[in-house]
């Protein structure tokens, strides 16, 4: 039989690449995101590899819905063996232009999303004395981002909850991973809210070299499951990530001179 692997946010960027490089490398898959035609042409895809697939349009906000999926899946494939949360929004906002509303939404996607499925999974990992949950957190999960309050909140909940949930479940067989891209050149950010900030600013840096690819955190997050490796910080944040654990005080200061400059 097998191996399959569930993959949310997968009808773009990051989350697309990954649900192909499963594929390519034997994996059957259930995806999910909102966008029907564009997840449909994922699964073709998908079929065209000779690999089987499950795509389900899903809000991963809706915990319900997410949970008819999981049990879906299971009955479908008898076993699932990867679960990558990744689907996620973005927002570059102060906290006084972010409103209620805004914190509910994204808190929603990027935070109880990945909750609601790690929930609905877990009963099977546990039965099964394995499993691998991979969770595609931020650079903006280690490091605090200027003018991203909502967004870096949800990202450092998301450390929070691999770090913790991997001491608790790798005794039993379960390998809990964070993926933390860079800037990564995907919709990512043409898709974001931008209040009071210039939006043209952030996506030019998508033009810098420095700029990882989606295909460079799909890999990232094969090789995790392949080597069981805890946390990956993928692309240039590598460096500011290492300096930031080192020296909180000096890259808060250097971030609050930034924030000012702008
Ligand atoms: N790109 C970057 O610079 C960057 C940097 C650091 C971390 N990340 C993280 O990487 C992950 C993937 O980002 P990406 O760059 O691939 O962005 P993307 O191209 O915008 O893709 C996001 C995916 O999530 C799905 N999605 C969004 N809201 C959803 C919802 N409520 N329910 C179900 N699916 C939903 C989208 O599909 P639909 O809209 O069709 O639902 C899409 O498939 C995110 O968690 C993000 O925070 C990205």
């Amino acid at each position: 039989m097998s191996p399959t692997a569930f993959i949310t946010g997968a009808s773009q960027g990051i989350g697309k690449a990954t649900a192909l490089l499963f594929a390519k490398n034997g994996y059957d898959l259930i995806i999910t995101a909102r966008t029907k035609d564009k997840l449909e042409a994922i699964a073709e895809q998908i079929k065209k590899l000779d690999r089987q697939v499950l795509a389900i349009t899903t809000d991963t906000g809706a915990r319900t819905a997410v949970e008819a999926l999981i049990n879906l899946g299971i009955e479908r494939f008898s076993q699932i063996d990867v679960l990558v949360n990744n689907a996620g929004i973005c927002m570059t906002a102060p906290m006084s232009k972010t409103n209620i509303e805004d914190w509910e939404k994204i808190i929603n996607v990027n935070l109880w999303g990945y909750i609601y499925t790690i929930n609905a999974l877990l009963p099977h990992f546990l039965e099964r004395k394995q499993g691998n949950i991979i969770n595609v957190g931020s650079f903006g999960g280690k490091v605090p981002l200027p003018n991203m309050t909502a967004y870096c909140t949800t990202k450092y909940a998301i450390t929070g909850l691999t770090e913790t949930l991997r001491l608790e479940l790798e005794p039993q067989g379960i390998h809990v991973s964070g993926i933390h891209p860079s800037v990564t050149n995907s919709d990512f950010l043409e898709r974001a809210v931008f209040k009071d900030s210039d939006p043209q600013q952030m996506k030019q840096m998508l033009s810098s070299p420095l700029v990882s690819q989606p295909e460079d955190v799909a890999k990232a997050i094969w090789n995790a499951v392949k080597h069981s490796e805890a946390e990956v910080i993928v692309g240039s944040a590598k460096v500011p990530t290492f300096l930031h654990r080192l020296f909180p005080g000096i890259t808060q200061s250097m971030l609050q001179l930034a924030t000012k400059s702008n």
